[in-house]
């Protein structure tokens, strides 16, 4: 649970689930794009070169018939995508919920975010790299 600690408010990330659950039925095309929020890393996470972790996004509420299930993840740095460098990972189940990754070799900056990449992208709070 310590993952939702960082969430401003936990009352309206619900809130928020409970308008997107209840506007569902009226779209179902675009329930079935499915981009799960990122919950690790976060703001305050801090990433060293080299360090495996697991990346990990809400899988609770899945859509039933998900267009692409295969998962992938890269690493964003401000505004600017990496995709050039690689992925940190690929072709893993978007509902595995979980993903290893090795921390690349890359310049200590602390406004990296890692990129969900599923039907559409997501990516998480920023975080930081050391060397
Ligand atoms: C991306 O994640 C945020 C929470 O971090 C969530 O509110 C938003 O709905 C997600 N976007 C998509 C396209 O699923
Ligand atoms: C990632 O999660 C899996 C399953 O919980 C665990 O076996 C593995 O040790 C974790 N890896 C790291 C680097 O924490
Ligand atoms: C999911 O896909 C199956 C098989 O294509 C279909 O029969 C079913 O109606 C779909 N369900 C939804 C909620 O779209
Ligand atoms: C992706 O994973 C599936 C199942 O593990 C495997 O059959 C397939 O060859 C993999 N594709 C690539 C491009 O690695
Ligand atoms: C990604 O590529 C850019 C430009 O080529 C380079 O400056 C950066 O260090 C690379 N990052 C990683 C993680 O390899």
């Amino acid at each position: 649970m310590k993952f939702y600690q960082s969430f401003t408010s936990l009352s309206t990330l619900a809130a928020q689930l409970v308008s997107i659950a209840a506007a569902a039925p009226l779209d179902l095309e675009k329930r079935d794009v499915y981009t799960p929020p990122v919950l690790y890393p976060h703001s305050g996470t801090v990433w060293k070169v080299g360090a495996r972790h697991n990346v990990t996004w809400d899988i609770s509420d899945p859509p039933v018939n998900i267009t692409n299930k295969v998962g992938q993840i890269w690493l964003r740095k401000g505004e600017i995508e990496w995709i050039q460098n690689g992925t940190l990972a690929s072709n893993f189940s978007i509902l595995a919920g979980r993903v290893e990754v090795t921390v690349p070799d890359t310049e200590p900056a602390n406004d990296y975010s890692v990129v969900l990449y599923g039907d559409s992208t997501n990516w998480s709070q920023m975080f930081t790299i050391i060397d």
